[in-house]
């Protein structure tokens, strides 16, 4: 325990601890099938141990179609064929723990896969599974909907639109109903109210806990309980729009339950992705209290700055409207809560090239994003490749891209004549896109970088004969080291980790400046 000015602070070791993240299929492949895989991990345990991080979070490694690379489940319990088997994953656990490093996993329980057997069994509307999904009927009293997805004169249940584009509805005519996805098509959202999912899904943590892993990511975990409009009605009152549908009225009631069910019986790390933007604080602190049922959260405030309304617009942003977001959370959780901070994983473009600069400045400018990313107080995040400085990749067409969020909007607004051409979006794609981050770890100058000997799934950046983990170990001075410094520094100083935050030179355009101090 710790006596802080701004309270009474409690230690605990995912406060004091620096997480890497595994994107499994872009990290290291093993057999040559231009996959990344669980045994490619294990043939880097070293490096990680090297760098010295302290918690993997792993992208979803499960049984999985791969409509959205692994965040559609087929099978809670079984590791997807191309990443290999329960052995390997039981290695990897095994060689990590060897290492002292812990593992936390994918938990993705706002949705499933549509070939998860309750969804394939929820198209039968006597079975127990119906109710596991969100089946509702088609809204007939919408004057000239010119609907085309569901049968004619009706219209979906409401309003939504899905993450990835299109409506978040899909018909099905062997149920005569429309299900819930907000995200792909492929991804039905699962029915929270129904307290079987509930069960089904806090035994299936359980026994992963059991397994010995050492917490979860938890997907879009705000999404949960959706609005009653929709749950109570059928088909649903047509008065929110999806961006209501977050933090819904039984929110914390479920994360409570799981909490008391599941993780209050084990030490586990509990980091809930909580989607939206200007989170209330109040909201915030209550998921993530000292006593739970959160540890902490990832909110969004800070990468949606650049955002414009679809992926291939842009907004500008400021030093002035970085430092206010993120003032916010830091002083929003400075008594009560813990923070993560992240500038980049598989969902956001590569920092140096979003927040510095990829050119000129590379190097300087990696450094100083790991700088902010150690300094501001929370538990820092490295998501793989940042500690090499790799940049956002020179995309050409869009059959380079291999993500949903981005092919289904793009092509839809190319078939609607909403965009006029690639090339008219492609800079804006080239900053946005999810695939920026997805391309393949650089370890060496080789072929494909050293990732596969095979024919890689998505594109390797060319400058990879400039830009990889060899040449950056053999240079002192390279991005690498420094980073490996930052973590050495954090794990001896506990003001890098406790240290109250207090900014300095509020609103000057060019310089963020704050201490952290111990103690009053
Ligand atoms: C957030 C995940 O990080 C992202 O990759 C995924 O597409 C969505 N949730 C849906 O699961």
């Amino acid at each position: 325990m710790t006596e802080q000015r701004d309270g009474f602070i409690r230690r605990e070791w995912w406060k004091e601890s620096v997480i890497y993240q595994i994107y499994p299929r872009s990290f290291n492949d093993s057999n040559g099938d231009g996959v990344g895989d669980i045994p490619g991990i294990i043939e880097k345990l070293d490096y990680l141990e090297e760098l010295g991080v302290d918690i993997i979070w792993l992208n979803p490694v499960y049984e999985s179609p791969n409509a959205d690379n692994g965040y559609d489940i087929a099978d809670y319990r079984s590791i997807m064929d191309e990443f290999g088997t329960m052995e390997d994953w039981e290695a990897l656990l095994d060689g990590l723990h060897d290492r002292g490093i812990k593992l936390i996993m994918d938990l993705v329980v706002n949705h499933t896969s549509d070939e998860h057997e309750w969804f394939v069994n929820s198209r039968d509307v006597d079975s127990e599974y119906h109710d596991y999904y969100v089946w509702k009927h088609g809204r007939t009293d919408v004057d000239g909907f010119t609907g085309h997805l569901g049968p004619e004169d009706e219209a979906p249940p409401n309003e939504w639109g899905s993450f990835f584009g299109g409506p978040a509805w899909a018909y099905d005519e062997e149920v005569g109903k429309w299900y819930l996805h907000m995200f792909d098509e492929k991804q039905p959202d699962l029915n929270w109210e129904n307290p079987e999912v509930r069960d089904e899904v806090f035994e299936m943590m359980e026994w992963w806990l059991n397994k010995g892993i050492d917490g979860f990511r938890m997907d879009v975990i705000n999404l949960l309980s959706k609005p009653d409009s929709v749950t109570k009605h059928d088909p649903p009152l047509n008065d929110t729009n999806m961006w209501e549908a977050f933090d819904g009225p039984r929110m914390q009631e479920f994360l409570e339950a799981m909490y008391d069910r599941v993780l209050d019986g084990h030490d586990a790390f509990a980091l809930g992705e909580m989607i939206g933007q200007g989170m209330a604080m109040d909201t915030a602190r209550d998921y993530v209290e000292a006593e739970g049922p959160l540890s902490t959260l990832f909110h969004f405030d800070h990468v949606l700055l650049d955002h414009g309304g679809e992926i291939w617009e842009r907004d500008d942003w400021g030093l002035n409207e970085l430092r206010d977001v993120l003032n916010r959370w830091q002083y929003g959780l400075a008594e009560k809560g813990w923070n993560s901070i992240y500038l980049s994983n598989h969902d956001q473009p590569r920092l140096v090239s979003r927040f510095g600069n990829d050119g000129q400045y590379r190097e300087e400018s990696a450094k100083l994003l790991a700088t902010l990313i150690f300094t501001l107080r929370g538990t820092p995040y490295i998501y793989q490749g940042a500690e090499i400085g790799m940049t956002k990749y020179p995309f050409d067409s869009l059959e380079e891209f291999r993500d949903v969020e981005t092919i289904n909007p793009v092509q839809n607004a190319l078939d609607n004549g909403t965009i006029e051409s690639f090339d008219s979006v492609k800079g804006a794609l080239r900053q946005n896109s999810r695939d920026n981050a997805r391309t393949p770890m650089q370890w060496s100058a080789d072929d494909n970088a050293g990732f596969t000997t095979g024919e890689p799934w998505i594109g390797v950046n060319p400058n990879h004969d400039e830009i990889n983990v060899e040449t950056a170990r053999a240079d002192p001075d390279s991005i690498w080291h420094y980073y490996r410094e930052l973590i050495d520094l954090r794990k001896q100083h506990d003001v890098m980790v406790y240290g109250h935050y207090d900014v300095l030179l509020n609103d000057h355009e060019e310089v963020w400046a704050y201490t952290r101090t111990l103690g009053d």
